[in-house]
């Protein structure tokens, strides 16, 4: 596993900024895994700024987003489709016709065929995006005894709950169920980027990079069996885990 240490979540950012751009500089029609939540959002604002000064192209770049709530429509604000639209597809030359955001409505067994479909669709992701939850969650993938490899409906821990709250006007809002994509999904992919800040992730982050161990109740430890994975972390955040590296 790679662990990167920057100066500054900014940095960061602009570090994961900079691969996506030189993956789509190097293979046009690059399959790009993507993740909602806060953390990304910077990190997209600067994917904006180089596609619109010319330095990208994601004309033909194919995305699939790693989760979805359920029981709210795509056009719901705090629908990740929704999240997406507003944080990147808006704003860059992608074809939305090439991005996939799971359907949180409907038939949920039937959205999971279709989201398992997509993940292998032509190919798995060059390069799978990743954020993580408090507990060590990626994706929707929660901490249990037990974890899926594919695309499945999960029902969200308090924990999950209580943190997304924050986007909602109030916590009864947060949906209690959400599509995502399996553990397995998430390993197929042919790189693995995960960006966290904030010591609300010190125990997550600590179990991901201090000691071999991989267990389902920090599901984010079984990125420790890919063997292209980076983990990009800013010095507060490493200070708090107690990573010298
Ligand atoms: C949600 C998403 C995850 C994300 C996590 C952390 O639960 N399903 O993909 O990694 O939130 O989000 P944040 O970056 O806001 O801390």
């Amino acid at each position: 596993m790679n662990v990167v240490v920057t100066n500054s979540y900014d940095e960061s950012c602009a570090y994961v900024a900079d691969m996506i751009c030189r993956l789509v500089n190097e293979k046009p029609d690059c399959k790009l895994g993507l993740a909602t939540g806060g953390t990304p959002v910077p990190m997209y604002k600067k994917l904006i700024e180089a596609n619109q000064a010319g330095k990208v192209d994601f004309s033909k770049v194919r995305t699939v987003n790693l989760d979805e709530y359920c029981g709210i429509p795509a056009t719901h604000d705090q629908s990740y489709r929704y999240f997406m639209n507003t944080n990147l597809f808006d704003h860059i030359n992608i074809d939305k016709a090439n991005t996939y955001v799971a359907s949180g409505m409907g038939d949920p067994q039937a959205n999971a065929a279709a989201l398992e479909a997509k993940v292998r669709e032509g190919g798995v992701a060059d390069l799978q995006l990743l954020g993580i939850g408090n507990n060590g969650h990626i994706a929707f993938n929660e901490a249990a005894d037990k974890l899926h490899a594919t695309a499945h409906i999960e029902k969200l821990t308090e924990s999950t709950i209580h943190a997304n709250s924050r986007f909602f006007e109030k916590e009864e809002d947060v949906p209690t169920t959400a599509i995502t994509m399996g553990m397995g999904d998430i390993l197929a992919a042919k790189c693995v980027v995960l960006i966290a800040t904030g010591l609300a992730k010190t125990e997550a982050i600590r179990g991901l990079v201090m000691d071999d161990v991989i267990t389902t109740h920090n599901p984010s430890t079984m990125l420790k069996m890919h063997g292209n994975v980076y983990v990009v972390i800013d010095r507060e955040l490493a200070d708090a885990v107690g990573y010298k590296g």
